[in-house]
């Protein structure tokens, strides 16, 4: 029986490494959807590639005797969770999120809330301003109705057209980022206004710091929504949930 973590995060990465080092050959594997050209190496076998909507992870469930599924996939994957649930429902295959909080303000901020891109988008007005856009590459196509802003893209793969707008930088880059570089970076470009995720989690905060430093606004777009499953916050809580299913070292006798 296998454990299956739907990935693509930094806390999936996490559970990968805590799993292999407490668990050593315990059956598990990570999913990637294969957005990522050059994925970080991960403690645990990965299988690449979308399973074909609910049906098809209903299939990979029964054909890999799948235990127990972990969805730790982004807080921004709108559709995975969702198939995910289905198919864990239909199968009886218990489920676990693992979703790390999203970020509040804190006193210093000037967050402007959107409830998604084209909210966001709108929300930047009609006088044309220097955005430092930090949503990734996949929903950039929402500012293309206001091609008077100049954009800086900071994206892990390169965007290719999908921002047609006249003054668009792009910068590609992995988190996590420093508070020093973010200063450095908005200073130099002479940013305006952040558009930022609520995305959570320590990787790339430091946007937010520095935002705060320099007095600028932050547009924060909302998380899409989730199903309502199990759901655990750290990795701990996500080891602790294996254990309450069986699936720990010491009852494997490891
Ligand atoms: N959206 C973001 O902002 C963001 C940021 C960082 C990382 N990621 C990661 O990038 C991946 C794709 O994100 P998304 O926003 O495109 O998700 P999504 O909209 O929820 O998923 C779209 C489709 O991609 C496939 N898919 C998604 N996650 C998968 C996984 N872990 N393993 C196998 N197939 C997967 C599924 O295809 P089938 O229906 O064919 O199974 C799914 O229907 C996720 O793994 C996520 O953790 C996303």
């Amino acid at each position: 029986m296998t454990i299956l973590i739907l990935g693509g995060t930094t806390e999936a990465t996490a559970l990968a490494r805590r799993l292999a080092e407490t668990c050593p050959g315990m059956p598990a594997l990570v999913s990637l959807a294969g957005r990522t050209s050059a994925p970080k190496p991960l403690a645990l076998p990965i299988r690449i590639g979308g399973f074909g909507g609910i049906d098809g992870l209903g299939a990979f469930l029964a054909e890999n005797r799948v235990a127990v599924v972990i969805d730790a996939t982004h807080p921004f994957a709108a559709i995975m969770p969702f198939n995910a649930e289905a198919a864990c429902r239909l199968a009886q295959v218990p489920l676990l999120a693992l979703r790390r909080p999203p970020w509040t303000p804190v006193a210093g901020d000037t967050w402007i809330e959107a409830k998604d891109m084209a909210d966001a988008a709108a929300a930047l007005g009609a006088e044309p301003r220097r955005v430092f856009l930090t949503i990734g590459r996949q929903e950039l196509g929402a500012f293309a109705r206001a091609p008077q802003h100049h954009y800086l893209v900071r994206s892990i793969e390169p965007i290719g057209d999908v921002l047609p707008a006249p003054h668009v930088t792009r910068i590609e880059a992995r988190g996590p980022f420093l508070v020093e570089d973010e200063l450095a970076l908005m200073r130099r470009e002479r940013i305006d206004l952040v558009v930022s995720k609520n995305s959570g989690g320590a990787q790339t905060e430091a946007k937010l710091a520095a935002a705060r430093g320099l007095g600028l606004a932050v547009v924060m777009v909302a998380r899409p929504a989730k199903p309502d499953v199990a759901t655990a916050e750290t990795v701990d809580q996500a080891l602790a949930w294996l254990a309450a299913h069986g699936l720990t070292p010491t009852e494997r006798g490891v």
